[in-house]
């Protein structure tokens, strides 16, 4: 139950996970995550589903390693198992043919929204995306993406690859299209999903963002992921993790997500396996 097939590290601190679990991978959606512990020991995550093979019985997922917990995700090996993985959950996104569909993917979002953009593209739409990395050297899939986009963008802060910036460019390459999309959809680092709103909010295109607050059950009950969504109170688990980025209260979300920021350093400082000290392949915790 629920074996690792392959963890590979795709780009600096970047990994993706492949996992035999067949009830999941027979019902899960684009836009859905799942809940994972790495061992018995370990704090529950939630963590999106970037690709899935049904007849395999398998899914993949991106993940960033940021602490404790996606450190230690970051130590399997294919044939190691996962204490818990629990799923599919969350609602999926609506797929339907709106006509032109803006996807924007940062850090592990290119992952997550690669599925969305698939299944949009199979729907009817004309997938525009956005790409957005500090480096070229940490931009993955791009391949992928240019196979089912009608156009694609690279946004880079070095401007190593495409164009230089971040999302600050959004509203420059949407004015470059021959009309506006008829939606967009983020996904990523909360300072993307929120700026990308901002941005998107003048021009009047509806925005949807995939939102990452911390989460323990992943089912309704413990109420740590409440957002306030268009001044009500939300369960991210529940009522999303897909929300109108122009309605969320992002300054309310960006103070919860960092609500135990002090206690997961020291956590992390004293007992994790951090980045510098594991190679590719060989933990050395
Ligand atoms: C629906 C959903 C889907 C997600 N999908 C992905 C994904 O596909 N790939 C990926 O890399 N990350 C994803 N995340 C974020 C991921 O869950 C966190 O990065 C992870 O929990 C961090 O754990 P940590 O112990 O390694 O780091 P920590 O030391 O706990 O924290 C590092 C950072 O992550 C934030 N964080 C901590 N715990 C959580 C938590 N339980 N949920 C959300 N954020 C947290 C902290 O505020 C801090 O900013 C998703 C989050 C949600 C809610
Ligand atoms: S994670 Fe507990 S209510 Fe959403």
């Amino acid at each position: 139950m629920n074996k690792v097939i392959e963890r590979t590290m795709i780009v600096p601190n970047m990994h993706l996970l492949e996992i035999e679990t067949p009830e999941i991978a027979s019902k899960i959606k684009p836009g859905q995550f799942i809940i994972v512990r790495a061992n018995d020991e370990g704090e529950r995550i939630p963590l999106s589903v970037a690709d899935w093979n049904s007849e395999k019985g398998t899914i993949t997922i991106v993940f960033m390693e940021v602490g404790a917990s996606t450190g230690a995700l970051a130590c399997l090996q294919a044939g190691d198992e996962l204490a818990t993985c629990v799923g599919p959950l969350g609602n999926e996104t609506q797929i339907a043919n709106y006509g032109t569909v803006l996807c924007i993917g940062g850090c592990y979002g290119i992952g997550s929204i690669y599925p969305v953009a698939r299944a949009l593209k199979e729907a009817g739409n004309q997938i525009i995306t956005v790409l957005e990395a500090r480096s070229s050297y940490l931009l993955y899939w791009v391949k992928k993406f240019a196979t089912l986009s009608n156009k694609i963008f690279n946004i880079t802060r070095d401007g190593s690859l495409g164009m230089k910036g971040h999302i600050n460019r959004l509203t420059e390459i949407i004015n470059s299209l021959p009309k506006p999309p008829d939606r967009i959809i983020v996904n990523g680092c909360t300072y993307l999903m929120a700026h990308a709103s901002e941005l998107t909010r003048e021009l009047g295109i509806t925005t949807l963002v995939n939102l990452n607050p911390i989460m323990i059950d992943g089912t309704g009950m413990c109420g740590v992921c409440r957002v306030t969504v268009a001044d009500q109170r939300k369960f991210a688990c529940v009522d999303g993790p897909e929300f109108n980025g122009h309605e969320v209260d992002w300054k309310e979300f960006l103070a919860r997500r960092k609500a135990y920021m002090n206690e997961e350093t020291l956590f992390f400082r004293k007992s994790a396996p951090k980045p510098a000290v594991h190679k590719e392949g060989k933990c050395q915790a």
